[in-house]
């Protein structure tokens, strides 16, 4: 029995005497019991455990990204609000997947989860997989990257001679000049590594493996540029450090150089004036080009854009779009976009994931979920769109709220806003039904046993 579900239990028994507040008491108790599983977890994320403990298998080998069973939770002195509870989608290859839902679904949660930036101790990740198919490079005995050596028509590693500071070959005890395997370049002159196809449970990794993934195999783009550049650096600094910090043998003229590059990638005139300039000399829509550029500089396989242009005027958001677009293409990746603007997902998306409540209530193709919504809470969705058509008439709206997400029901979360209701309904929260191979709804009016 959770600490919340005793509570109740004292409620119900009129242990306490008021139903919304809780006691200094049971604030105490609650906190004591959060300290308890708070640190459980910390101390797991802070473990040192071999990779076989956190690779994984995909289900799919089209998937980039396959969420399983997540639950994150944030553990306050009010209770456990379970923000995302029991999530599931894949992200297929080269795709978009669309996320939806009203403030405070989840959705933002869903997508730190999978970055793991959930601010701890209050944020965690308590159950579940999140794996995510990356280029890995291959490692050593001793944890160091593989080189990949160049080799003669005879497939024999070629060797090179060893030099000194001055550039005069070195020469070994008995004076014959020393060599060493040459290692294969690339065209920007750096050294290349072996690398490998490895799928990783994001949600098993321990923090300080991260690195391996964040920035260089997926990043995120933010809502708010301005909070998320540091604005006593250039931009040239912040795209740098970008590219010194997750390329092997990266040099300062090669980060500069790749920085301009991805400057020029998301379409900003004269690169090298923004290169050189401060966050609060650009405009909004510049600054967001820019984080777009930052995500971008090691090439992700996945880029996650938190309501990126939510804070953008409609043009700009309109050649904001175009662009990840665009960049979908070049890169070959696929991209994770979260908004609570059903134009943004028509227009962008392969995939729409629809959230209500810390839970997934419909999935499916974007078709399908903008020509055939099933779910009640979708149907209301689409209809509080404005349109030219309904233009003098009352925008429809969805009435009531989202249940307290401490206590939440044990019935359908969307029951209380519904009109659609039936009997069935003041039961168990309703299982995921397949309406097609590719759409499926959280909904007892679907139930195959009806
Ligand atoms: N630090 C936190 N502490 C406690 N609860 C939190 C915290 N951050 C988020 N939550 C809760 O988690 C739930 C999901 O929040 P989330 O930020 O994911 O919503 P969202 O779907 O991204 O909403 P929006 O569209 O407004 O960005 C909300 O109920 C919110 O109150
Ligand atoms: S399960 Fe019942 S209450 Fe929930 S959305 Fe479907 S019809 Fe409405
Ligand atoms: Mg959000």
């Amino acid at each position: 029995m959770s600490i919340i579900d005793k509570f109740k239990k004292n409620k119900d028994n009129g242990k306490t005497s008021d139903n919304h507040y809780l006691t200094g008491k049971e604030i105490r108790a609650i906190s004591k019991a959060n300290m308890k599983e708070m640190r459980r977890l910390e101390k797991a994320k802070r473990r040192r455990v071999p990779e076989s403990e956190f690779t994984a298998e995909m289900k799919d080998d089209n998937n980039i990204l396959e969420i399983e069973n997540l639950h994150s939770y944030f553990f306050t002195d009010q209770g456990v609000v379970k923000a995302v509870n029991g999530v599931e989608f894949s992200i297929p290859l080269n795709s978009t997947v669309g996320v939806v839902g009203e403030s405070g679904c989840g959705k933002s949660v869903t997508s730190m989860s999978v970055m793991r930036l959930l601010q701890g101790p209050s944020g965690q990740i308590v159950d579940g997989s999140i794996r995510f198919k990356a280029i890995d490079y291959k490692r050593d005995e001793n944890g160091k990257f593989i080189p990949i050596y160049e080799r003669d028509e005879n497939g024999e590693i070629v060797r090179e001679p060893v030099l000194d500071k001055k550039g005069n070959p070195k020469l070994d005890k008995e004076g014959k000049p020393m060599t060493r395997p040459k290692q294969r370049v690339n065209a920007d002159g750096l050294g290349e590594y072996e690398t490998e196809e490895r799928v990783f449970d994001i949600a098993k990794m321990p923090m300080h493996e991260m690195y391996r993934l964040r920035g260089r195999q997926m990043s995120m783009v933010f809502q708010e540029p301005m909070t998320s550049l540091n604005p006593v650096f250039t931009i040239g600094n912040q795209l740098d450090e970008v590219v010194l910090l997750h390329v092997p043998d990266a040099t300062k003229q090669y980060a500069k150089k790749r920085s301009i590059e991805m400057l020029n990638l998301v379409g900003i005139a004269m690169p090298e004036r923004v290169y050189s300039s401060y966050p609060h000399e650009l405009s909004g829509g510049m600054r967001q080009r820019v984080m777009i550029a930052m995500a971008l500089a090691c090439e992700p396989r996945l880029i996650i854009a938190d309501e990126p242009t939510t804070a953008l005027d409609v043009t700009i958001q309109a050649q904001v779009l175009e662009l990840f677009n665009e960049i979908k293409k070049k890169m070959n990746g696929s991209i994770l976009l979260i908004t609570h603007d059903l134009g943004v997902i028509a227009e962008m998306a392969d995939y729409v994931v629809v959230m209500y409540a810390g839970r997934i209530i419909e999935k499916g193709t974007a078709s399908e979920i903008f020509h055939r919504p099933c779910h009640p809470y979708t149907q209301g969705l689409q209809k509080s769109k404005p349109t030219m058509k309904s233009s003098g008439d009352k925008l429809f709206n969805i009435p009531g709220n989202v249940p307290n997400p401490v206590d939440m029901p044990n019935h359908c979360y969307f029951r209380e806003r519904c009109s659609q209701c039936i009997g069935k309904c003041s039961g168990d929260y309703p299982e995921m039904v397949e309406v097609s191979p590719t759409h499926f709804v959280a909904c007892h009016l679907y139930a195959k046993d009806d």
